[in-house]
């Protein structure tokens, strides 16, 4: 058989060992892999590169992706799917691995619609995929994002300053509800609860009393009323652009206005997205990779490799697809439990 592998979407660590995954097992079995450079954008345009074992050495430590990602919609011109369907039959691929989140993972799925032979690879840092219980990616940046409150902490006792770190996650709060929970924030605001000022104002003015500063976690997709700098631009997804984030900026400035704390801000943006991937990204990205060549080799296409509870099975895309993950209560009151 013919393997070919994409990366699509916004990178995240984890993808590098996906990929080695993908390229061993495949190789171990005797068969050959190519990879589409940039997600879908490769497979449109026919820009692949051959992946062998030696290509992959050491992609078990490395963040990022060796073969580049995009956010290319292969199905938003008719004329496009007519060249991805094209390179495919070209290349002659016998099993396509598409590695991605929720809009990667639907191009895919469409694909499979369309008779093609696919299998999906959960991955994202926003750890918004439904049907899988985490994905890699998340695990990594929400380290990142753990180290750098730890950090704020530091200087926000030593000034006996408010300080707010603001996260990325535009529609799931999971890295800012990560970083409160694992870094012991006093104030935790995610996309899926609507903003409330009182509570938050009380919070830090708690914190502040308690100990002389306090730290608030804030998800960039918070709603914080009309937003600057946003563009009304739509990616090829659909989704909204959102132009400048810059929720932990006016939240600075709210609770500086609001509870005479000095405050300030923090934002930790794609530091989030780079480094080498933790060890149960590592890990995880490593079983999803291998399953995603077993299911395409037992010719299960069609199916995503997730995990769920202790093992890694195959579910079909619309089962991987159906909802996407959002933080939910039962998360939000174990938070609430560490805050003053
Ligand atoms: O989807 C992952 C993600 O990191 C989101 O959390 C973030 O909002 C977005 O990508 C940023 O996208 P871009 O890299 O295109 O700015």
């Amino acid at each position: 058989m013919r393997f070919g592998v994409l990366t699509g979407g916004g990178d995240c660590p984890g993808l590098n060992p996906a990929l080695r995954a993908v390229v061993l097992r495949a190789a171990r079995a005797g068969h050959a892999t190519v990879g589409f450079l940039d997600g879908w954008k490769g497979v449109r345009d026919g820009l692949l590169r051959p992946l062998g074992p030696a290509d992959v050495h050491g992609l078990i430590s490395r963040g990022g992706t060796i073969l580049g990602s995009s956010r290319t919609n292969p199905f938003a011109k008719e004329a496009d799917t007519a060249r991805v369907l094209a390179t495919l039959a070209q290349e002659k691929i016998d099993a396509l691995v598409a590695i991605g989140g929720d809009d990667t993972l639907s191009a895919a799925r469409e694909l499979f619609r369309r008779g093609r032979p696919v299998v999906g690879v959960p991955k994202t840092m926003d750890n918004d995929v439904g049907g899988t219980d985490w994905t890699f990616g998340f695990f990594s940046a929400t380290a990142v994002a753990v180290d750098a409150l730890e950090r704020l902490r530091d200087t926000a006792g030593s000034h006996h300053r408010a300080i707010v770190l603001e996260v990325m996650g535009r529609h799931a709060g999971w890295v800012a509800l990560g970083t409160g929970l694992a870094g012991g924030a006093d104030a935790t605001l995610v996309p899926e609860e609507p903003y409330q000022e009182e509570p938050l104002m009380a919070r830090v003015k708690a914190a502040a009393a308690a100990r002389g500063y306090a730290l608030v976690v804030a998800s960039e997709g918070i709603d914080l009323g009309p937003r600057r700098g946003t563009t009304g631009g739509k990616d090829e997804f659909g989704h909204e652009l959102l132009g400048e984030r810059e929720v932990g900026a006016e939240l600075a400035r709210r609770i500086q206005a609001q509870t005479g704390i000095e405050t300030r801000s923090a934002q930790i943006g794609h530091i989030q997205r780079g480094g080498a991937p933790e060890l149960f990204d590592r890990i995880l990205a490593t079983r999803l990779g291998a399953t995603a060549v077993d299911l395409a080799l037992a010719g299960r296409f069609g199916e995503v490799a997730v995990l769920r509870g202790p093992s890694v099975v195959g579910v079909p895309f619309d089962e991987a697809l159906k909802t996407p993950k959002t933080v939910t209560p039962d998360w939000l009151d174990l938070l609430r439990t560490f805050e003053p």
